[in-house]
């Protein structure tokens, strides 16, 4: 299949004449970098197709329906674009308020966290919410670079089933990754449990080829999401308190995680439902930190 269709996946592979020449077709085409005026009309019709017919013209693997897109900001922009769904529901709405929450996590990440996360917006249309973010496998019009995430660098060097923590010592202790890399990881991890996602798994972490950290991406409070897509479930936020080891970066994680809870409870794109749980969470930190 990669060696068919595989002209844009993640990273700069491609792999098999058929793919490659799939791949020089659409840079030959000069395809088109869409203005922000334009993408009311293209990104519903984008949504539909990626729905009906598997993705047009797209790579990314995942489970929110997404597609990918060309946009023409300061400079050519290769995005992603997931997307919520139409239906007037609250399970629906559930979807979208999760969309704004991963744009809100990743600019949490970068202005307060101070690490890299890809930079991203939230456009509304036709009933259904767009999260749109820079690829950051992808420069300006042409540039591709590598990138290779934990999964891939777990299965062929540890085979570890521990969390990213663990990983993150078994990389820095085979000389893979600095000790300030480690830290980032271990300060993204704590920032993600204390934002609710229960959906860190070893592809939702990446390295450029230098092995430091690719940007952050897939951050959203996904333990919020409806169960089997459509039930919603009331809970909990609990994430366990420190060691004293970690006592340090799970301080820095908190007031983070305090600042995006805070701005999803003001934000009113979301449902007042949902920001409800948002002010509860971000109270619960303040009184741990207190
Ligand atoms: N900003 C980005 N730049 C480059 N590649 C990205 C970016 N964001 C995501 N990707 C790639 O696209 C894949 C799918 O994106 P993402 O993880 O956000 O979607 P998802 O549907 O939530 O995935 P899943 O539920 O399977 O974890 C990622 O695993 C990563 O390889
Ligand atoms: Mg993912």
């Amino acid at each position: 299949m990669l060696s068919v269709l595989g002209a844009d996946q993640p990273g700069n592979y491609i792999i098999g004449e058929q793919a490659l020449r799939r791949f020089l077709n659409t840079q030959q085409q000069a395809a088109h970098f869409l203005n922000d005026d334009e993408i009311a009309a293209a990104y519903p019709t984008y949504a539909l197709q990626a729905l009906n017919f598997g993705i047009a013209d797209s790579s990314a693997a995942g489970e929110f329906p997404k597609f990918t897109a060309r946009r023409a900001r300061d400079v050519p922009t290769h995005v992603i674009v997931k997307f919520s769904g139409e239906d007037d529901t609250p399970q629906e709405h559930r979807w979208a308020d999760l969309l704004i929450c991963e744009h809100l996590a990743l600019t949490t990440i970068n202005d307060t966290l101070k690490l890299k996360a890809a930079n991203s917006r939230i456009y509304q249309f036709a009933g259904r919410t767009f999260y749109e973010v820079d690829r950051f496998d992808r420069h300006g019009e042409f540039g591709r670079s590598g990138v290779c995430s934990w999964h891939e660098l777990n299965a062929a060097l540890f085979g570890g089933t521990g969390n990213r923590s663990d990983g993150a010592d078994a990389l820095l202790h085979a000389n893979y990754i600095s000790e300030e890399t480690a830290q980032q990881i271990k300060l993204l991890e704590q920032f993600g449990r204390m934002i609710g996602n229960t959906d860190m798994h070893d592809g939702n972490l990446a390295f450029l080829p230098d092995m430091c950290l690719a940007p952050a991406y897939d951050m959203l409070p996904m333990m919020y999401a409806p169960q089997r897509g459509v039930e919603l479930v009331e809970r909990k936020l609990n994430p366990a308190l420190p060691l004293p080891k970690e006592r340090e970066i799970w301080l820095l994680a908190a007031s983070a995680a305090r600042v995006f809870w805070r701005r999803l409870e003001v934000d009113e794109r979301i449902s007042l439902d949902f920001r409800r749980i948002a002010g509860v969470n971000a109270g619960w930190i303040d009184r741990f930190v207190a």
